[in-house]
């Protein structure tokens, strides 16, 4: 996710800018920049990588008076989401008069569109982003007035910005507005700080303004004038942040691993937004840069990964099979590559990573475009090895996953294999009324995972009762076998409890043995085709004295009657039910490692990204 930062007071801007994005570092980024008014002109300096490197960029480019007398200016780090992170894909960006500075966090869908248009009335572009035509877009709009430009041009969006604009023209002012990127605004003594995050704003000011969709604002050093794009006046209260900074970087919560967990609603919209074409009934993945003649030409999908990226591709193998009627298969990444795998040119490699940069996963990458496959990758960092080598494949917009236990990247990665699936599906087997009848599904997924988060506090509580244990099992059948085994992995890898994730049919071929009385077993048995079959299973495990926590679906009591302890997620088709179902799992996890006193997001021996073999 991008950061954002804007200042407008006294003087010393920049040092205030570079300070913000230093606070803002935590979220990941790819490079920086900052723009400040200075007199008839907007000054801007840019860096790739770190802000260190902006901030000696900056101190190069500029006089010493301009760096301590400028009084306005807004700064960015940015998370690539269009363009590889380059200088002069960096933001702020300009308009064509070079007079009006933009910052944006977000993504405009429709920015090819506005671009053309642009072009056409003779506008030059240097950069690839989305956010550079915003800038043209609001200078074509501007008759003299930034925040009627503003108002207008953002009326021609369709996507999500928060975003910080400041004109040559207009000295003493900063317009700033959101839509699905979260602006706050820090009321200071003659001075006001806005940022995409609190933690930006916290050596400042506890007085915060949180803008909320929609709104625009005109903050000068004395006053904050909030409008709806409408230019009708709107009431935002005062709020007193009371956060430290340590708290604000995590937005509140006490580990990143939690408010990645919450982020899912968003980083789940985000991975679908613009993804799904409800008047074909199929998926729309520019990325894969594939016809559906390709794709028709397909035998057979390889996904290989590692991890909770194997996971995913795990139920990304029933959703192609079940969907797409093509055969698919699943590789350890590392397992691939030795084993020589016989593949051709009608196979469709799929590599999965959230970081981009497993080496195991890239060298897979490397093996199959060496036997002639077709290569994509499904990754989260963009402008990452893996994304780079494969030259195609589809990003996720989940933003920086910080914890090192992978949450929110698993469910964007399945949730945008169901629509490689949808896409394939559609291609070779569905009519237009049941791709859209699974494209409605896949859609609602964020309101899915919204109300499992909703139970939180119910999740934790049954946590407490299952956080003594050394040993637990995961079960499931079908695409909720993967969801078993990734329930496995997020428990041992942040509680250090020994837990194994099994096919429910596969306890009774030895792993049987281990249960004893009060041994937890937590199976996944949602309503669809291996639900019975499920519970016949929990049976089994019960006359050995096991502990039952079933993941179930709302209203099943039959279901519930088994267990001893139940989790209910929404209903929904047996292949999205795994990600409601995962994000109940991934509570569970969080909460008993918490209650043991774990680390949770840097645990013991594991890396965020695993760069060697
Ligand atoms: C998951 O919680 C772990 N952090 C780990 O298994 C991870 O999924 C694996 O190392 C793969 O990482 P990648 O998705 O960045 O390739």
């Amino acid at each position: 996710m991008c950061g954002i930062v804007g200042y407008i007071g006294k003087a010393n801007a920049a040092s205030v800018l570079i300070g913000g994005l230093k606070r803002l570092e935590y979220r990941g980024y790819d490079s920086a920049g900052l723009a400040l008014l200075d007199g008839d002109n907007v000054r801007v300096s840019k860096a790739a990588g770190k802000v260190a490197n902006l901030s000696e960029r900056a101190r190069t480019d500029w006089t010493p008076e301009l760096f301590q007398n400028a009084a306005t200016g807004i700064a960015h780090t940015r998370w690539a989401t269009h363009g590889p992170p380059t200088e002069v894909n960096a933001h702020p960006h300009l308009d064509e008069t070079g007079g009006i500075a933009l910052v944006h966090n977000g993504i405009i869908e429709n920015y090819r569109a506005l671009r053309s248009r642009l072009e056409t009335k003779g506008h030059h572009f240097l950069s690839e982003t989305d956010t550079e035509v915003l800038a043209h877009l609001i200078g074509d709009c501007n008759k003299g007035d930034l925040f009627q430009a503003v108002c207008d041009a953002l009326h021609q969006v369709e996507g999500t910005f928060g975003i910080a604009v400041i004109s040559a023209k207009e000295p003493g002012k900063i317009i700033t507005a959101r839509r699905g990127s979260p602006i706050v605004i820090g009321v200071g003594n003659s001075e006001a700080i806005i940022a995409s995050d609190a933690s930006a704003i916290l050596a400042h000011t506890q007085r915060v303004i949180y803008l909320d969709d929609n709104d625009i604002a005109i903050v000068t050093a004395d006053a904050v004038d909030i409008r709806d794009l409408n230019n009708v006046p709107v009431t935002r209260e005062i709020a007193e942040l009371g956060l430290d900074s340590a708290a604000a970087e995590k937005g509140g919560f006490e580990h990143f691993m939690l408010k990645e967990i919450h982020e899912q609603p968003e980083s789940l919209a985000n991975a679908i937004r613009g993804r799904l074409d409800l008047q074909l009934g199929s998926s729309v993945l520019a990325g894969m840069g594939t016809s559906q003649r390709e794709l028709a030409d397909l035998s057979r999908v390889v996904m290989v990964g590692c991890g909770t990226s194997l996971h995913a591709a795990m139920v990304g193998e029933y959703a192609f099979e079940d969907l797409a009627d093509i055969h698919a298969e699943v590789q350890q990444a590392a397992e691939f590559r030795y084993r020589n795998p016989i593949l051709g040119n009608r196979d469709f490699v799929i590599a999965i990573s959230q970081s981009g940069e497993t080496a195991d996963t890239l060298a897979a990458v490397r093996e199959a475009k060496q036997k002639g496959a077709f290569v994509m990758s499904l990754v989260n960092v963009v402008g990452s090895t893996i994304a780079r080598e494969t030259g195609r494949g589809v990003y996720l917009h989940a933003g920086p996953e910080i914890s090192v236990a992978s949450t929110k990247a698993f469910t964007s990665q399945v949730s945008v294999l169901l629509m490689m699936a949808l896409k394939l599906g559609r291609g070779r087997r569905f009519s237009r009324d049941e791709g859209l009848k699974l494209a409605r599904e896949i859609e609602s997924i964020p309101e899915l995972v919204r109300r499992v988060i909703e139970k939180n506090d119910t999740i934790a509580e049954i946590a407490a009762r299952y956080v003594d244990n050394e040993h637990a099992f995961f079960i499931g059948r079908g695409p909720m076998f993967p969801v078993a085994l990734e329930g496995a992995l997020k428990l041992k890898e942040i509680s250090y409890i020994h837990a194994e994730g099994y096919h429910a049919a596969e306890l009774k071929h030895g792993p049987i043995a281990l249960l004893q009385k009060g041994t937890p077993v937590i199976a996944v048995a949602c309503e669809g085709p291996a639900k019975d079959k499920t519970l016949g299973n929990i049976e089994e495990c019960r006359a050995r004295g096991a502990r039952i926590l079933g993941i179930v679906t709302e209203g099943d009591h039959d279901a519930e009657e088994v267990m001893d302890d139940f989790i209910a997620i929404p209903r929904a088709h047996p292949l999205v039910a795994t990600i409601p179902a995962t994000v109940a799992l991934q509570l569970f996890s969080y909460h008993v490692a918490h209650l043991r006193g774990c680390e949770i997001d840097q645990p013991r021996n594991l890396a965020k990204s695993v760069t060697v073999e």
